[in-house]
């Protein structure tokens, strides 16, 4: 098979295409020809290593020191179900499915076998194989992180960074639980923002939300501390009382198969709705992550794989 592997930690240029034995799944596991994969902001931390020192070193410790173990990697997939495992129950042959695998990878490839009982869920019918690859990185980390900061009806949430992957995803949810939502973003991306339901959009380039009157019961950072640090520092004056900040870097998620199953039904019914900046084509993986390394993608960079 087709798949892309990581030689070493470093730029995107570290990345290359290679003919790779295709993976025969063990008793409980289900191989999926993958049709589509998205490179993410973690795949780029995990490529690059760019964390802090004490972050890389138990970075190398847990992926491989030099370079990763699991040479091949990618989180996200949407494809179908080719072969099962002879102890694997819960998918056939055919099963059309889209998941997330935060510590196997392998998705930059043709074919990954993954267990049965992983983030693997039925794709939902309405979407094509670059929309479902979409869909569950922002969608499982926005839920995460909207359900720890107790987000829900009437709340006033703002969320910083609206535009990036995590970001739409947390609009788009916050919104459907019947929160009252600001997005922040740069200047190109209100239009985006405003589309995904916020009822105010903020463009940090012209205006700063802590220098204003309105108070939020929840902020959400979906930028990321680094990034994020400077312009959140002053975001407790505007927090309500008993209000709260919570960072996408805020801790390790807890990610349930419930809630991709969730994101299924509500894309189903059109409540929330994949955003795609780029497509890219598998051999054109370098460039994907050059642009995904910039740090401003709207929405998400999906990789068909054919
Ligand atoms: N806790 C965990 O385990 C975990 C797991 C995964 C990710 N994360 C965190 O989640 C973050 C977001 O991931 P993502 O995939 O959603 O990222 P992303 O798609 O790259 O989006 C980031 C967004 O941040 C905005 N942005 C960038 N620099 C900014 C700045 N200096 N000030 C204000 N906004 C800025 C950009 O919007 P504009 O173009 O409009 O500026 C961009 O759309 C990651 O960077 C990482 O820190 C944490």
């Amino acid at each position: 098979m087709k798949a892309v592997v990581c030689t070493r930690y470093g730029p995107p240029e570290v990345l290359r295409l290679e003919e790779l034995a295709t993976p025969v799944p063990r008793k409980n596991e289900v191989r999926i020809r993958i049709l589509a994969t998205a490179v993410t902001s973690s795949d780029c931390y995990v490529r690059g290593l760019n964390l802090s020192p004490a972050y890389r070193m138990m970075a190398r410790l847990a992926l491989g020191w030099n370079a990763p173990r699991q040479p091949v990697l990618g989180m996200v997939l949407s494809g179908v179900v080719d072969s099962v495992g002879p102890d694997a129950k819960s998918f056939e042959v055919g099963d059309r499915v889209f998941g997330f695998n935060q510590h196997r990878f392998g998705t930059y490839a043709q074919y990954v076998c993954w267990p049965e009982d992983g983030l693997l869920a039925a794709r939902p019918a309405n979407l094509t194989d670059d929309e479902a690859a979409a869909i569950p990185y922002g969608g499982l980390l926005a839920l995460h992180f909207l359900r720890k900061a107790g987000v829900r009806a009437g709340r006033r949430v703002l969320i910083y960074g609206a535009s990036g992957a995590v970001g739409t995803s947390a609009v788009q949810l916050a919104r459907h639980l019947g929160a009252q939502v600001t997005g922040v973003c740069s200047t190109a991306n209100v239009d985006l923002v405003a589309s995904l339901g916020a009822a105010t959009v903020i463009d940090y380039t012209r205006e700063d939300f802590t220098d204003q009157a309105t108070r939020y019961d929840l902020i959400l950072d979906a930028v990321g501390k680094r990034k994020s640090a400077a312009a959140l520092r002053r975001c407790r004056q505007v927090l309500a009382a008993g209000g709260a900040c919570v960072s996408v870097d805020d801790g390790t998620p807890t990610l349930r198969r419930e809630d991709l199953v969730l994101l299924g039904e509500l894309t189903t019914k059109g409540e929330i709705r994949p955003v795609i900046d780029r497509t890219f084509a598998l051999d054109d993986i370098v460039e994907a992550h050059r642009y995904v390394d910039n740090g401003h993608k709207r929405g998400n960079v999906v990789v068909a794989v054919t």
